[in-house]
């Protein structure tokens, strides 16, 4: 597998495996429990079919869409993911720059290996910071104050990682971050010479918002379930949420809203969007898919606040039967991973330029030359 052979979802996941060595691919590619959840993300989206209409002159097309107050150029963006300098060691900045290049939006997470201020001078468009609710109240006014500062048009409050999700496949491999060689995981990174070697000799792993706060996870191997589960505050309750919204004054969503009464209540507390997410399946397997839940959420909140669908989307067709439903916007995370893990910045920008062009044949294919043409009238479920 090679880049130019990378047309899906699935072939960047080839030739991410390919590059990666197994305990960090199977981190990004393992969810929880049996992983139920994660693969019911993808498939409902077959339980929905497409209706097109013809004859619509579809010869200009605008795929733009505007979301939680920012204008982005295509309906898809990069959600925010943690530890991108393990998958490749261009890490976030490659993602930024790609995203930056497509006019879209995308995330840093807290648990990022590059500064938001380093992402804020290569990437001057929309950009969400995701925010971990820590124990330490010091570490949760510094990622506040650092992500004002560095100009975030939003600000994302991560509520679905109140404790790990059970992730076997990282309890087999044995995954930590950084990572740590075990005899088990020493054959699979020996096997990996290039990743290995730009590991080691490229810009040091790090993650520099929480150094200076915490050791776990910056330079002592943790377990990313350990971490929630010892460093994010399980008190966590609503009345967190809305001091956070008021603290930082603009664009604020909760990521993880799954349920009609907590989109409601995210609107009550003065948020500026919602994503429906259950973080990729690797939190509560069990749990039901962000698009099998979106219809009663969109009509529950009824424009009183953005609603962005993530997880499972690996199709044009996926994002459009989402904004169909009533998403403002959709986003991915495992989507432009594996591409970043395959080839860096030429990779993530080559999975956006394949979700861009989908995006557009698709839209033509249905006759709309506008988002805001799709509507329910254009679905059909089984
Ligand atoms: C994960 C966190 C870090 O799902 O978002 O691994």
């Amino acid at each position: 597998m090679r880049l130019k052979d990378c047309h899906n979802f699935g072939n960047f996941r080839a030739l991410a495996k390919q590059r990666l060595p197994s305990p960090i691919f199977n981190y990004i590619d393992g969810a929880a429990d049996d992983e139920v959840t994660y693969r019911r993300n993808t498939a409902a989206y077959e339980s929905v079919d497409l209706v097109p209409s013809v004859l619509s002159d579809v010869s200009e097309i605008d795929m733009s869409v505007e979301v939680m107050g920012q204008k982005i150029d295509m309906p898809f963006y990069c959600a925010p993911t943690a530890l991108q300098r393990l998958f490749h060691h261009e890490g976030e900045r490659a993602v930024a720059r790609a995203a930056s290049k497509f006019g879209t939006m995308f995330g840093v997470s807290s648990l990022s290996t590059v500064t938001v201020e380093d992402i804020a001078e290569l990437a001057p468009g929309p950009k969400m910071f995701q925010f971990y609710f820590h124990k330490d109240r010091g570490l949760n006014d510094a990622l506040l104050e650092r992500a004002r500062a560095a100009q975030f048009n939003v600000m994302a409050l991560t509520v679905d990682t109140i404790t790990g999700g059970n992730r076997e496949r990282d309890l087999r491999t044995g995954f930590t971050s950084p990572p740590r060689l075990t005899p088990s995981s020493l054959f699979s990174f020996a096997a990996h010479p290039s990743w290995a070697w730009n590991f080691l000799t490229k810009e040091k792993f790090d993650m520099p918002h929480l150094s200076g706060h915490v050791s776990q996870g910056t330079n002592i191997a943790v377990s990313v379930g350990d971490y929630f589960s010892t460093m994010l505050d399980q008190s966590m309750n609503w009345k967190d949420a809305e001091k956070l919204c008021a603290q930082w004054g603009g664009q604020f969503a909760l990521k993880g809203i799954m349920s009609v009464e907590d989109a409601r209540r995210a609107v009550d507390i003065g948020c500026t969007g919602i994503m429906v997410s259950n973080h990729g399946g690797r939190q509560l397997d069990g749990a039901r898919a962000p698009f099998d839940q979106l219809a009663e959420i969109c009509d529950a909140v009824d424009d009183q606040i953005d609603v962005i669908c993530e997880g499972g989307v690996q199709r044009g067709t996926h994002v459009l039967k989402a904004l169909s439903v009533g998403a403002k916007a959709v986003s991915g995370g495992r989507y432009y991973l594996y591409a970043l893990a395959a080839a860096g910045q030429a990779g993530v920008e080559q999975a956006l330029g394949n979700m861009q062009r989908e995006i557009e044949r698709d839209m033509k294919l249905m006759g709309v030359t506008q988002i805001s043409q799709l509507n329910r009238k254009n679905l059909r479920w089984h």
